[in-house]
């Protein structure tokens, strides 16, 4: 019996469009992805065990060998840079990386305050600019922080732009364009490369088909 291949997949907005995309490439997956709470799920006729994981730590799963494959966000691997192989864009939830505030506001503090939840995209992104700013790293709800006056701009994910408009925020750079991919451990991937290149064909036959 060939090694089960362990996937991490990210919980929450990603998951769905995930799992319908491997149902799409002929995996099949159990009723449990659909219903249920549990965090290890085995699809055992394909050789397959998933977790479910927060998508921030999905490339920290696979860059320690304990997932041989994931789905993450474009935006989680900038920001994590972690040890993994990227083998292909899975061109699912689609979004972009922002910076927004409240409009017509300059950046004409010393030091700006930059709140989000991507600490290292946004200082990378602030130095490339020349602008000397100060991170303050948040977990969720990062359009509170420039409402309260906790940050002049914030650096955050921008999907439909409803939550933006809703807050009263306006979008003034996009800094790059998001989907999720599918990473793999480079270990795992020297040693079980050929289902999981047949894993990355079988994607890619239905990747083109999903827009
Ligand atoms: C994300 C992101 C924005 C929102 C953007 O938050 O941080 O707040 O979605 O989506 P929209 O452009 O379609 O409105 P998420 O819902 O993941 O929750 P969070 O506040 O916990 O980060």
């Amino acid at each position: 019996m060939d090694k089960v291949i362990t996937i991490a997949m990210p919980k929450g907005r990603i998951f769905e469009e995930a799992v319908e995309l491997l149902r799409k490439a002929d995996y099949r997956l159990p009723p449990e992805f659909d219903e249920s709470r549990k965090l290890i799920i085995d699809a055992e006729e394909e050789g397959l065990r998933f977790i479910l994981a927060k998508p921030m730590d999905v490339p920290t799963y696979v860059e320690h060998g304990v997932a041989d494959i994931g789905i993450a966000g474009k935006d989680v691997l900038l920001e994590e840079e972690r040890d993994v192989y990227e083998l292909l864009d899975l061109k699912i939830s689609a979004c972009h990386l922002a910076v927004a505030g409240l409009p017509d506001t300059k950046l004409n503090d010393v030091a700006p305050k930059i709140a989000t939840k991507y600490p290292n995209v946004a200082a990378a992104y602030f130095r490339e600019q020349g602008e000397q700013v100060e991170i303050i790293k948040l977990n969720g709800s990062i359009e509170l922080a420039p409402l309260i006056g906790l940050a002049d701009r914030i650096v955050d994910i921008v999907s439909t732009g409803r939550t933006l408009k809703e807050n009263g925020l306006v979008e003034y750079e996009t800094i790059t364009e998001v989907t999720s991919r599918l990473i793999v451990n480079p270990v795992s991937y020297r040693f079980i490369d050929s289902r999981i290149n047949e894993m990355v064909s079988r994607l890619t036959r239905v990747v083109s088909d999903v827009k």
